[in-house]
């Protein structure tokens, strides 16, 4: 087996769990906090609980909550400069994939300064970042426990994928009794983002047993609890998807991903889609095209949709995949590409696009603008 590296941060995990936030950032040496979130997350209450545990532990604070889905560059400029200006010591974030995405670029630009696209691709960090926390309000991202952070740069209008090990936090607070605040169109289309994530980096050039294991137990989880978790609420249900989500990004987080998420990059670049919700309709696509070359890994994620029954890995991987299809649309989700962008003649500029994100680099197979078309045109 090749060398291969596994990082992943303090996970401190359970039902509750958010109340160690004070004592968590106390340990990183904290004095006075900048807290990163958005509107959606301050509504629901959670940022006021946040700074409650934090003043209880006798911690200053500041609050940066400009952050849209699909963080702007801007965004994070000006959050790196209320950090400089507050004389913050540890940032901590709450939110979905958007606020702690914008927190890892304040952290980038506050420690190593320039702008955000200076950061663009693998391992162009230099300097280290200030201390994070971040508690994930969705079962879904993996950025809590990740090395990725993807950005919207506004004038090119794509979305910068950002990698580096110094991404991945000090502490992930994972509470799962937050997701019972969580609308069903969320809870979907984290969990589809998450077994996404799984899939992805299964069948990554550069998976490892460490992150296969991971992956797998992502898929499993997410197949068996999603359902149940959006008819009945149940917590514990909701507390799996969170486990799923949590191995789904250490999976990713050290194996990268592959073209579905290059495309969902490009597309989220261009039209301010919601992340989670282009899976359903890529990720079939995908597979078919990643198959020749993994066939017995496709197989694999083919047999544990279909259940048992002795079929080879060709049949699996096919069979397995149109399962999947059907599952997507009992969500009521949208299937088709045609269903959310406004003509096809805008695929081209989509997989132009594709073709250079960092996330593009570990898909199995590889996949130059032409083939980034044909999964678009499978797609439409
Ligand atoms: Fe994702």
């Amino acid at each position: 087996m090749n060398v291969t590296k596994f990082a992943i941060p303090e996970i401190i995990f359970g039902r509750g769990s958010m109340v160690h936030v004070g004592q968590c950032a106390r340990r990183l040496g904290a004095k006075r906090v900048l807290l990163v979130s958005d509107q959606g997350v301050e509504q629901s209450g959670w940022v006021e609980r946040v700074t409650e545990l934090l003043e209880a532990d006798n911690l200053e604070w500041v609050y940066y909550g400009d952050v849209n889905s699909n963080p702007r560059d801007h965004q994070v400029h000006t959050g790196a400069q209320l950090y400089q200006e507050a004389k913050a010591d540890v940032i901590i974030a709450i939110g979905g994939g958007s606020p702690i995405d914008a927190a890892k670029g304040i952290a980038i630009l506050a420690s190593n300064g320039g702008v955000i696209s200076d950061y663009e691709g693998a391992n162009r960090i230099e300097r280290p970042l200030p201390p994070m926390i971040f508690l994930p309000t969705t079962a879904g991202s993996g950025s809590d426990v990740s090395q990725f952070c993807i950005i919207t740069d506004v004038a090119r209008q794509l979305k910068l994928s950002i990698i580096s090990r110094s991404l991945v936090p000090n502490i992930s607070i994972i509470d799962p009794l937050i997701l019972l605040t969580k609308s069903q169109e969320l809870i979907i289309a984290s969990a589809v983002d998450a077994f996404a994530h799984a899939v992805e980096s299964y069948v990554s050039r550069i998976a490892s047993p460490f992150t296969e294991i991971q992956a797998l137990r992502a898929m499993e989880l997410i197949l068996r609890h999603l359902k149940p978790a959006l008819e009945k609420k149940s917590i514990h249900a909701l507390e799996q998807l969170s486990i799923a989500s949590t191995a789904a990004g250490m999976s990713f987080s050290n194996a990268g991903l592959g073209a579905g998420h290059a495309l969902a990059h490009s597309l989220g670049g261009m039209f301010d889609v919601l992340h989670g919700l282009v899976h359903p309709i890529l990720l079939p696509a995908v597979m078919s095209f990643n198959t020749p070359v993994c066939t017995a890994k496709i197989g694999t994620i083919g047999r544990m949709i279909l259940g048992p029954g002795a079929r080879s890995d060709e049949e699996a991987a096919l069979d397995g995949i149109d399962k999947l299809k059907h599952y997507f649309s009992e969500f009521g989700v949208p299937v088709r590409l045609r269903d959310i962008l406004p003509e096809r003649s805008t695929l081209a500029t989509l997989a132009k696009a594709a073709v250079g994100d960092a996330c593009n680099l570990t898909n199995p197979r590889t996949a130059d603008e032409d083939s980034l078309l044909g999964i678009c045109e499978e797609a439409w």
